[in-house]
């Protein structure tokens, strides 16, 4: 297919004459997103590692969780040296998850059941083993092939000495020196993560149709949409300066090119029927975030200051305000994210007092005690909140069954490459990435028939399977199903206008608007019982995080780490 798609034409999803599989307007504003990690969710051939056709197999499940469509973390060809986030060919599924057609298969399957699919694309960088990489270490300095890629000379006398000082996400310098065909030591090249994943140079005039052209080769196949690595990061300062703090100088605005790279892939996903999406990952400030999501450029933008904040009303109310103004300014919805595959889940978190620190890859701040059951408590006040809040809802897989996050993964397990390229100081993520639990007392859970998993299944999940939730009327699964059923009828959750109540301290009420019914949301983060806003004295419940306040009860108070849904009586 060529690169110039003309406008006027828009692409089906199946290239058939049927009617389009992706129906509802702009469906991503209130949509509920289910994230799953391809690794880790569900194993279909017995290798101890999660793949397509376990996906395929536990749709129903996913299905009966009230999502309105999935994101699958990459499942392109890749040598996994980040689980995927090294892509090699990205016109193709690796082994390890299946072929293209278990991917057509698995679109096939969740259009059938009206679930939109999207997809994890990684256009900041390529693996090593992509054949331009390849090609660019082949051809040497000043070639068209290097200048693909971010190569520099080396400083020092004999370019022994990184370009410049920028340090990689995942610990040690950025660039790495190779080796050019004479054998002698040569140029340098840039990686904002791992050595195995080479920054694209997207001033190159070869990349941006290439990307195109990847995005039009999923779309065609049904893709509804994208998850867009490291988004902010393609255009670094070119002048590649020394900074105080060895960060990276990666400019975001509008002079920096960035968004040109978004409207252009807007005109893309525009050239095809449906609407078809993408939401950024930024850990940008929420007025630089606001301006990936202008009309021409994206639809969502992960919302991680919500994510990372602390068990504590001010917190989360300052990054609910905050993100919502920025943009409401460009005319964009808001996400809802407190879990991902990039940090420690969130009933672990909100277990200890402590804090996330890092930005592309958080940790929690130090080793401390995590108290599970109060852990769990507040994630489903939490869940509450985020799923009254308006616009779209991200879930990554096993928050809804309450997991916690695995801290005491032996080393000798280790996979996530934080771990090596710190030095081993950071342990880095694998602990929320252990396999799903899904039926049984001991590993593997259902989750394959291989008793050895890509990473170890902890003893004592038996509770946290999908039976065992499925059958407990009170478990964080059964949670998720009831909020997520009540915010696809009620006209107002998951989309009404808020506005803040006064409230106690710790303290966070609102009232989200609606045709039918204002409903009022309190959540109270502090340790004893609090009283309803002076707004509302008496409430009834719709439907509360702490099992002993019963749907229809009136309540005048909320329990400690509670979340309530309330109507006026
Ligand atoms: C994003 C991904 C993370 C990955 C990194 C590099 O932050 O979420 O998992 O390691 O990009 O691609
Ligand atoms: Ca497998």
């Amino acid at each position: 297919m060529s690169d110039a798609n003309p406008g006027t034409h828009r692409e089906r999803a199946d290239g058939s004459d049927s009617p389009a599989q992706v129906t509802g307007a702009e469906w991503w504003r209130h949509a509920v997103i289910y994230q799953i990690y391809p690794r880790s969710f569900a194993d279909g051939n017995g290798d101890g590692i999660g793949d397509l056709r376990g996906i395929i197999d536990h749709l129903d499940y996913i299905d009966s969780l009230g999502v309105d469509g999935i994101w699958l973390g990459p499942v392109m060809s890749s040598p996994q040296a980040d689980h995927g986030y090294d892509v090699a060919d990205y016109r193709d599924i690796d082994p390890i998850f299946g072929t293209l057609a278990d991917m057509d298969d698995l679109i096939a399957a969740c259009h059938q059941r009206g679930l939109k699919i999207t997809l994890d694309f990684v256009p900041n960088h390529t693996s090593e083993a992509h054949p331009w990489f390849q090609a660019a270490l082949a051809a040497g300095p000043g070639s068209p092939e290097r200048d693909r890629y971010l190569f520099r000379p080396g400083r020092g006398e004999h370019g022994e000495l990184p370009p410049n000082n920028w340090r990689s996400v995942f610990g040690g310098p950025s660039w790495t020196r190779v080796i050019e065909s004479d054998g002698t030591p040569g140029e340098w090249y840039y990686h904002l993560f791992a050595p195995e994943q080479p920054d694209l140079n997207w001033r190159n005039p070869d990349v941006l149709p290439e990307f195109s052209d990847v995005l039009r080769f999923w779309l065609r196949r049904g893709i509804d949409g994208f998850r867009i690595d490291v988004s902010d990061a393609p255009m670094k300062d070119p002048g590649f300066p020394d900074t105080a703090d060895e960060q990276p100088l990666i400019p975001k605005d509008e002079a920096s090119g960035v968004h040109d790279i978004y409207r252009a892939f807007r005109t893309v996903f525009d050239s095809f029927d449906g609407d078809r999406m993408a939401v950024v990952e930024t850990g940008a400030p929420a007025e630089i975030v606001a301006l990936f999501l202008r009309p021409d450029e994206m639809n969502l933008a992960f919302n991680f200051s919500f994510t990372r904040s602390p068990w504590d009303a001010d917190a989360i109310r300052d990054a609910i305000t905050s993100a919502l103004a920025a943009n409401d300014a460009v005319g964009a919805p808001t996400t809802w994210v407190t879990d991902n595959h990039d940090m420690p889940r969130s009933v672990s978190r909100y277990g200890t007092s402590l804090r996330l620190v890092g930005e592309y890859v958080p940790a929690l701040d130090q080793q401390a005690e995590v108290d599970v059951a109060l852990g769990i408590r507040r994630h489903r006040a939490m869940a509450l909140l985020m799923c009254a809040l308006p616009g779209t809802v991200y879930l990554y897989n096993g928050q809804e069954l309450g997991l916690p996050n695995v801290d005491d993964l032996p080393e000798a397990v280790l996979q996530d490459p934080v771990w090596e390229r710190s030095g081993h100081t950071e342990r880095g993520r694998d602990g929320c990435r252990v396999p799903m639990p899904w039926s049984g007392d001991e590993p593997p859970y259902g989750f394959s028939t291989n008793r050895q998993t890509w990473l170890p299944m902890p003893q004592g999940w038996g509770h946290y399977t999908v039976e065992n939730e499925d059958a407990d009327a009170e478990s964080m699964l059964m949670l998720y199903r009831r909020a997520l059923s009540l915010r696809a009828i009620h006209p107002g959750l998951g989309r009404g206008a808020i506005r803040w109540l006064e409230a106690a301290d710790a303290v966070l009420a609102l009232e989200v608007a609606s045709e039918l019914e204002p409903v009022v949301v309190v959540v109270n983060t502090g340790g004893t019982p609090a009283p309803l806003p002076a707004e509302i004295p008496v409430g009834i419940t719709i439907l509360s995080s702490d099992p002993t306040v019963p749907t229809g009860s009136n309540v005048v108070e909320i329990p400690a780490d509670a979340t309530v849904w309330l109507r006026r009586p």
